[in-house]
């Protein structure tokens, strides 16, 4: 997709502006207005149409420009119109037009902030993303037609420079997405290590571990995952160094379970193709990186990923088998469709030990409770820490990808002791996600973490939300860009 931004009013193909609720143009409508002789203003009174996002009119072909049509498309409340109001605007017209036929949108955003329109193309270029690389006969209606998205803004100059950093956040959303979207029979742990191996053309220090060398540290939790798997478990190390020296890091860590048949605790067929997507977690830490490396992010940060295939097989794991953490703690593996914490208590062991952060996040698909007791709206987060669980909430508000905070306790914890072993991977039958927190929390000591479960909100059958075009939505990776720029790099 090409972006260009332009203070010119040049119209080309289908010219896009901005109405706020009660009848309020902005600049743009009224020069649309003017250039199809007052067409809009009949056509907004004829219409039911009242500036509400997601609505929208068009005028098509009628007009003596070289444009094919002009659309007005409502942002709501002008005085609230925020950055997330601004993507959804874009988003929006970025929809409706896509298998037009028409090769260009044009965004008219004068008398608006320079904000306001880098916002618009970020939405518009989020919304533009399709998962098609499989499909060898698409109909011609279906294929999409825009290929330039052109922002009409007062100041062009600034509107780029502020869209620039959105630019390389936008390519690491479509990054997570397109690894959520990949079938297990390509992006296997091998393959996905070669991907995050990637971003080295970014600076970005990347490290794998093979089954050998974590076998040499102890990792036997994450081993014990894999090992019914014809394919090798990995771990990818990817470092971005933007801050300072000295600075600690901040460690994200991310479930790869590249697909989860449960193991020997086989999962029932119906909907075991979305299991391909178990790899969430992975993918918006690699995202992650990939944004924060594209714009060169001035903090510290490392990204872990434990790449594993769950399969039932001779070698797999058995319900009852006894496996010692890197940490030396030991584990009573009751099932093995709860494998995403095995995973994550080894990649969250490597990266205390080797990295000591000041803080560290992992993000999983780790519970189907958690989309029992949070839909698709909220990932569900858990913290030992109050000023990173708020954090998070404040990112996750400011991004659009928000999280709601569940409890922690000791009353919660008991539910994982083990008759013959330190603990086991399964609580009682309820409070899944909580007890799978749990878990994880006996492995962190004092450092701030915090465990998002993204199983709810890694991929969505379907989104009201324009920005999610795609059953793989990217999720986790505008959060925790956002979390970075405003905890870890000093700006809002
Ligand atoms: N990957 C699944 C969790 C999941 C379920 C993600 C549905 C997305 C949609 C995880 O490995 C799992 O199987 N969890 C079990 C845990 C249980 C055995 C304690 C679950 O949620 O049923
Ligand atoms: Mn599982
Ligand atoms: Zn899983």
């Amino acid at each position: 997709m090409k972006i260009e931004f332009i203070s010119k009013e040049i119209y080309q193909g289908i010219v896009a502006a901005p109405m706020f609720s009660g009848q309020r143009h902005s600049k743009g409508a009224d020069a649309l207005d003017k250039i199809s002789a007052g067409a809009l203003t009949r056509a907004l009174k004829a219409f039911r149409f009242d500036g509400k996002p997601g609505q929208s009119i068009d005028i098509k072909a009628l007009l003596g420009f070289d444009g094919a049509a002009v659309m007005l498309v409502g942002v709501g409340d002008r005085d609230a119109a925020d950055d997330l109001a601004w993507e959804e605007f874009g988003a929006c017209a970025l929809k409706k037009v896509q298998t037009s036929g028409v090769d260009t949108l044009t965004l008219h955003m004068g008398g608006l902030d320079a904000g306001a329109g880098a916002r618009a193309a970020f939405g518009a270029l989020l919304a533009a993303y399709r998962f098609d690389k499989y499909r060898t006969t698409l109909g011609a209606n279906k294929t999409p037609s825009i290929t330039m998205i052109r922002i009409i803004c007062d100041d062009a100059a600034a509107a780029k420079k502020v869209f620039s950093p959105l630019h390389e956040l936008a390519h690491g959303v479509c990054l997570a997405r397109d690894l959520v979207s990949e079938p297990a029979n390509v992006l296997h742990p091998e393959a996905f290590a070669r991907r995050a191996q990637e971003l080295e053309t970014l600076g970005v220090d990347v490290h794998i571990l093979d089954e050998k060398d974590m076998r040499k540290l102890g990792m036997n939790a994450l081993l014990s995952v894999g090992q019914g798997s014809n394919y090798g478990s990995r771990l990818a190390v990817m470092s971005w160094q933007g801050g300072k020296k000295d600075a600690d890091p901040v460690v994200l860590v991310g479930k790869g379970v590249c697909f989860d048949t449960g193991g020997i605790s086989l999962k029932p067929g119906a909907g075991m193709w979305d299991m391909k997507g178990d790899m969430g977690g992975a993918a918006a830490v690699t995202g992650t990186m990939r944004a924060l490396a594209g714009r060169k992010a001035r903090a510290n940060v490392i990204g872990i990923i434990g790449l594993v295939e769950n399969m039932p097989d001779a070698a797999a794991t058995r319900p009852g088998d006894i496996v010692t953490s890197a940490d030396g703690q030991t584990i009573e593996v009751q099932n093995t469709d709860a494998e995403g914490r095995l995973v994550l208590v080894d990649a969250l062991w490597y990266g205390l030990h080797t990295y000591k952060p000041c803080r560290i996040i992992n993000l999983a698909t780790l519970t189907g409770a958690i989309i029992i007791a949070l839909g698709h709206e909220n990932a569900g987060v858990f913290s030992n820490d109050d000023a990173l669980a708020k954090a998070l909430d404040q990112a996750g508000k400011a991004s659009g990808e928000t999280v709601w905070r569940l409890p922690l306790g000791s009353g919660y914890d008991k539910l994982i002791d083990s008759k013959y072993a330190d603990m086991k991977n399964i609580g009682g039958r309820g409070a899944g996600s909580i007890t799978a927190a749990q878990f994880l929390r006996r492995f962190v000591g004092e450092t701030p973490w915090a465990h998002i479960d993204i199983a709810g909100t890694a991929w969505k059958d379907s989104s009201d939300d324009p920005r999610e075009p795609t059953w793989a939505t990217g999720y986790g990776v505008r959060l925790l860009d956002r979390f970075i720029s405003q905890e870890h790099e000093g700006q809002a």
